[in-house]
């Protein structure tokens, strides 16, 4: 059995699994957009999504990636993000995809997509490859979402546990 930093993990999606819905996800988005976008991925959970979903679109997209840590304990978020790493580039006027890894309290993509607006984008659509649905402390819901997942600790794909986890090709729950 798989482990990290000693607690067994179980795996939840193949990497098969994600490989097809990350493939349906991008026509999904596609078909919205129509014309090319600007994707913004957060680091550094979304890296790994961000990688898949650019080489799946026909588009000819640009990418930019935005770096932002929020306060609070290491497993859960509290509303405040300090931005770590800016946006290369301007965004006012453009139309973009904002992608993260996990949606969890609300509180890191409620306030990253309040930024990207004060910023000027014309238009902000959201992709999370999970949704914990049930651990919601704010409102916010993303317009392309790969799995809903229950409440469990999750790693791989990016996602890490104290930065161990990130590299493997599934999703797995830490026991
Ligand atoms: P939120 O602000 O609570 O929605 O948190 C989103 C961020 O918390 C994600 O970008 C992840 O970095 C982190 N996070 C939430 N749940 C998990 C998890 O199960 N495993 C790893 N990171 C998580
Ligand atoms: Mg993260």
């Amino acid at each position: 059995m798989q482990s990290i930093k000693g607690r067994p993990i179980r795996l939840l999606l193949s990497e098969e699994e994600i490989r097809r819905r990350v493939s349906q996800l991008a026509k999904e988005i596609e078909d919205y957009f129509k014309e090319p976008f600007l994707v913004v991925g957060l680091l550094k959970g979304a890296f790994v999504l961000t990688a898949d979903l650019i080489r799946e679109f026909s588009l000819p997209v640009q990418v930019d990636f935005m770096w932002v840590s929020s306060y609070g304990t290491s497993q859960e978020s509290q509303g405040h993000v300090r931005i770590v790493k800016d946006l290369d580039r301007d965004i006012e006027g453009k139309r973009l995809l904002l992608v993260d890894d996990i949606l969890d309290t609300g509180y890191t993509l409620q306030e990253v997509f309040r930024i990207l607006q004060l910023k000027g984008a014309e238009e902000i659509k959201t992709c999370v490859l999970l949704d914990k649905k049930e651990r919601r402390k704010v409102p916010f819901e993303a317009d392309f979402v790969g799995f809903e997942v229950p409440n469990l600790f999750l790693v791989g794909y990016g996602l890490d546990w104290d930065e161990e986890g990130r590299h493997l090709r599934g999703i797995y729950a830490v026991e």
